[in-house]
């Protein structure tokens, strides 16, 4: 009985609804353009070589669609940007819709770009050279790259190095709808042969089925033949594998921002946000940006030449960024240079996060708070949800609750710890701050022009066209009135339901024909929708001092600037919790690191051992926070107690030792779009490695995991890739008492009870941990390093320490410190690399106060030959050798370089 219930309720938390959200054959342009892809066999679309005009960065011309009778004109420009990327436009002059599509913007949707592109635009790059040789346009740019564009084809193909990697359009799926008038569409059809009619004009899905639909048809559709790269990744965000699969014969990957709570896994269903970026790694690596923010179903296939992809989306330009180097990694730094990198987050953020929905007053907040210490937990963030405000109207407090939020956010600060609170977009209607709303006319408005109104927790609200100058500054204003009466800094925001979430709308959001600022229909803005809302909070607290740190729901291209976010109401399952980390790495390899998800799954309530294997994944969550349900039991790492809770205590406090591997993979991330939690294949070339989604390095530290993720399970088995390096066991961040050493290409089975997080170094690697027990990041300020360092056979190893404040820009003034060290045989250097004049004082002020208090060096080989281990400074310097391991303790003041000297005995040979 009691196993029918549990199986009753599993069922029952798992229901995703599916009926709310349309599958491609419910959605009339997904349908058209796939069924184009399926019976085009000859392109339509040809370059008029008369019309091309040639610049220094820019080619321009007009592209003709052709069939018996007609022929319509697209302007298309090809544009050389920054970091070596080729970027194509095709627009449509729709001067003849002007006055027929009633309240809308006759344009296409042009502006996708102001949004994800860091700074609103891209930089442009000269051309080498760009001339027409027959029939082709041929455009040379970068160092090493060609694109050959076939003008009476119009198939680019793009080499590196004079190696063909990309084909667009080689499938003459490239499909305009075209501007035309509904009766005009009936004659002869306005069609080709190879195009369907179905839902033109309007839609018929059930619960979209009021979609005024006013521009008619005008979707755009494009494919990418990958010509060597047999492994794609990237378009989140799904409830997928890592490889995206092939989705020949059944659904294709959607992105459409919705509020999909209970979703599944192993699903292409749409989530919370997208980024249209797809990623091929191999021996030289692609990447391809579709810049549009309009609903997007992609096609993914894979065949004998590589791989391939079909993009089709609603309305918008076709705009897309070609990016090919010869790593996987420099895609991602030029990439990085259009969209933005990670913001260094705050290293309080990097921390341990305390969330549910909901704490529910000052007491319990302050009593969650004080039970972290009572127990020795590290945490730094507590989180309040929709409750802490009264009705639900954000902007207040339920002052009988929380009488005294300054005062709570100043108990809090003492001892480093920071408080999070929950505003949405959606203001119910009849309080202020949603009347100011509608006096200041800055509200998304409905298809008539008239003030939009729908539901949301709060019942009927109205919600804020954040893509409107106006509404941004009607947001700011709000914040800065709510944050006046804190004299604190150590308060955050959470941006939730921005996809915008709609209870009563179609596919939980927005009707498509609501009208944005600039009378853009939300069809045309709908997935960077809650980007502009996150950036108009993050423009809002950034006082230029402190970092801000906001968490999205809602995501596009270019959100990892500002916000981190996680992957929504995930469920307590171990597929979730495998899913998570595949999740995981397909952000990562997108540019967006920041990212967890709720730790337990956000509906129901966790084993104790599944929470406690969640809590030991999620030290890898660069964003770690648990979270659940109003519905759940209380899951804070005491609750289960014993074995469970030692095991949670020891995850948290490995996190925080290891907070400085996280802050330097960040800042490099920052610096050059790397991913921070890396997939294999970024790390090491070994073909065996690309399908693993389960197993990952941490940052450049060396460090490779594979958190436990089955049920009942006792140990891993865990890949030792292919290479020079061997791999030392660090379970649980430890060498344990005798080192145990694997080989490359070997399948290691590592021991993992219930206690512990697998976890191995690859030889040659180094990096600095900080191991003393501390309540929060701020109070570790001061705490000394270690570093450890694990020599390679010949004794060579090399790492990296960024440090800055942790919570200030001044790092942008040059106050940071970045430590290279290099080991060899005969010495240990650590060299203060980056360090000029601006930063002096910093230095001076962080030697005073941070050391250097031991070195662990690890060698496969052992240290039975070593005599002496001396400083250059002269200081005292004493060492143990424990077999495999020598500690060294030394009191080296961290901002200033050092070299140890160790010496050997010469071993005669005879
Ligand atoms: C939906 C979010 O995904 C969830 O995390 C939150 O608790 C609820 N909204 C209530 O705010």
């Amino acid at each position: 009985m009691k196993l029918v219930v549990l199986a009753w309720f599993v069922l029952a938390v798992t229901a995703v609804k599916h009926e709310l959200f349309k599958t491609c054959a419910q959605s009339g342009f997904c349908t058209r353009q796939r069924h184009y892809a399926n019976h085009v066999s000859t392109s339509h679309y040809a370059i008029d070589p008369k019309s091309i005009s040639i610049s220094t960065d820019k080619v321009e011309a007009q592209l003709i669609k052709k069939w018996p009778g007609h022929s319509i004109a697209f302007p298309i420009s090809i544009h050389g940007i920054v970091g070596n990327q080729l970027r194509v436009i095709i627009d449509e002059d729709r001067s003849s819709a002007q006055g027929e599509t009633g309240l809308v913007n006759p344009r296409r949707y042009n502006e996708t770009g102001k949004w994800a592109f860091n700074g609103g635009q891209v930089e442009t790059q000269a051309f080498k050279s760009a001339k027409v040789q027959k029939n082709q346009l041929v455009i040379e740019y970068g160092e090493h790259s060609r694109a050959e564009i076939d003008l009476a084809q119009f198939v680019i193909n793009f080499f590196y190095d004079g190696e063909l990697e990309l084909s667009v359009n080689e499938n003459n799926y490239l499909n305009i709808e075209h501007w035309r008038e509904e009766d005009e569409a009936d004659e002869d059809g306005n069609l080709m042969a190879e195009e369907l009619d179905f839902d033109l004009f309007s839609d018929s899905f059930k619960d979209s089925a009021a979609d005024s639909v006013p521009v008619g048809p005008e979707s755009v559709a494009l494919d990418f033949q990958f010509k060597k790269h047999h492994h794609l990744y990237g378009i989140p965000e799904h409830s997928d594998q890592f490889r995206l699969p092939s989705t020949k014969g059944g659904e294709p990957f959607r992105l459409y921002n919705v509020d999909i709570f209970e979703y599944e896994t192993s699903s292409r269903l749409p989530m919370y946000g997208s980024i249209p970026f797809v990623i091929a790694p191999g021996s030289s690596s692609v990447g391809v940006f579709w810049v549009n923010a309009a609903d997007t179903w992609v096609d993914i296939d894979y065949n004998d030449e590589g791989s391939h992809t079909h993009f089709m989306s609603e309305n918008g330009v076709v705009d897309f960024i070609v990016t090919i180097e010869p790593k996987v990694a420099d895609v991602n730094r030029q990439y990085g240079k259009v969209v933005g990198n990670t913001m260094l987050p705050p290293l309080f953020s990097l921390g341990y996060h305390q969330c549910r929905w909901n704490y529910n007053d000052e007491a319990d907040v302050l009593d969650i708070n004080s039970k972290f210490d009572e127990h020795g937990i590290p945490y730094d963030t507590i989180w309040l949800d929709v409750e802490y405000a009264d009705r639900k109207h954000y902007f207040t407090w339920q002052e009988d609750k929380f009488p005294n939020p300054g005062r709570m956010a100043r108990k809090l600060d003492r001892i480093g710890r920071h408080l999070v609170v929950i505003i949405d977009p959606h203001l119910a209607t009849g309080y202020f701050a949603s009347e100011e709303l509608i006096d200041d006319g800055s509200e998304m408005k409905n298809s008539k022009g008239e003030t939009f109104k729908g539901h949301c927790w709060p019942g009927e609200s109205v919600w804020v066209d954040t893509l409107n100058p106006k509404g941004r500054a009607f947001w700011a204003f709000q914040y800065q009135r709510f944050l006046s009466n804190y004299t604190t800094k150590n308060v955050h925001f959470w941006n939730d339901m921005n996809e915008p979430s709609v209870f009563d709308g179609p596919e939980t959001t927005a009707p498509k024909d609501n009208l944005h600022f600039g009378n853009w229909e939300h069809r045309s803005i709908h997935n960077i929708y809650g980007l502009t809302l996150h950036e108009a909070t993050y423009s809002t607290i950034n006082d230029g001092d402190e970092r801000p740190f906001i968490l999205t729901r809602s995501y596009y291209a270019g959100s990892q600037r500002t916000a981190a976010m996680w992957f929504g109401d995930n469920l307590p399952t171990w597929e979730h919790l495998r899913t998570s980390v595949s999740m995981l790495l397909t952000h990562n390899v997108v540019n967006y690191p920041f990212v967890g998800v709720d730790i337990g799954g956000f509906f129901g309530d966790p084993s104790p051992e599944l929470l406690t294997r969640w809590f030991q994944t999620s030290i890898f969550y660069p964003f770690m926070r648990q979270h659940a349900h109003l519905d759940t039991r209380r899951r804070e790492p005491w609750v289960a107690g014993g074995v469970y809770t030692d095991a949670m205590r020891n995850a948290i406090r490995l996190r925080y030792s290891m907070l400085p591997i996280w802050y330097t993979a960040f800042h490099q991330s920052a610096l050059t779009g790397v991913p921070v939690v890396k997939p294999m294949f970024y790390e090491v070339n070994d073909d065996a490695v690309m399908e693993i989604e389960d197993q990952f390095f941490v940052g450049d530290s060396g460090i490779m995991a594979k958190p436990v993720m089955d049920a009942g399970a006792n140990k891993v088995k865990m890949y030792i890739p292919q290479g020079q390096h061997k791999y030392i066991d660090y379970t649980d961040g430890d060498f344990g008492s005798s080192v145990k050493v694997y080989q490359p290409g070997t399948t290691a089975t590592i021991g993992a009870p219930i206690t512990s997080i697998p976890m191995v170094v690859r030889q040659g690697s180094a990096f600095f941990r900080k191991r003393r027990y501390r309540r929060s990041t701020r109070l570790m300020a001061q705490d000394p390093y270690t570093l450890t360092i694990v020599v390679d056979d010949n004794g060579n190893a090399h790492g990296r320490l960024y440090i800055d404040d942790g919570h200030s820009f001044s790092y942008k003034q040059g106050e940071f410190l970045e430590l290279e060290v290099t080991a060899t045989a005969s010495a240990i250097t650590v060299d203060v690399v980056s360090q000029d004049s601006s930063d002096a004082n910093y230095s001076a002020q962080l030697a005073a106060m941070v050391e250097i208090d031991q070195i662990q060096v690890v060698s496969a080989s052992g240290f039975a030959d070593v005599s002496s281990v001396s400083a250059d400074s002269g200081a005292d310097t004493h060492y143990v050798i424990d077999g495999s391991v020598m500690t060294i303790t030394a009191h080296h003041p961290i901002s200033q370089s050092m070299t140890l000297t160790i010496s050997r005995d010469v071993v005669d040979e005879l």
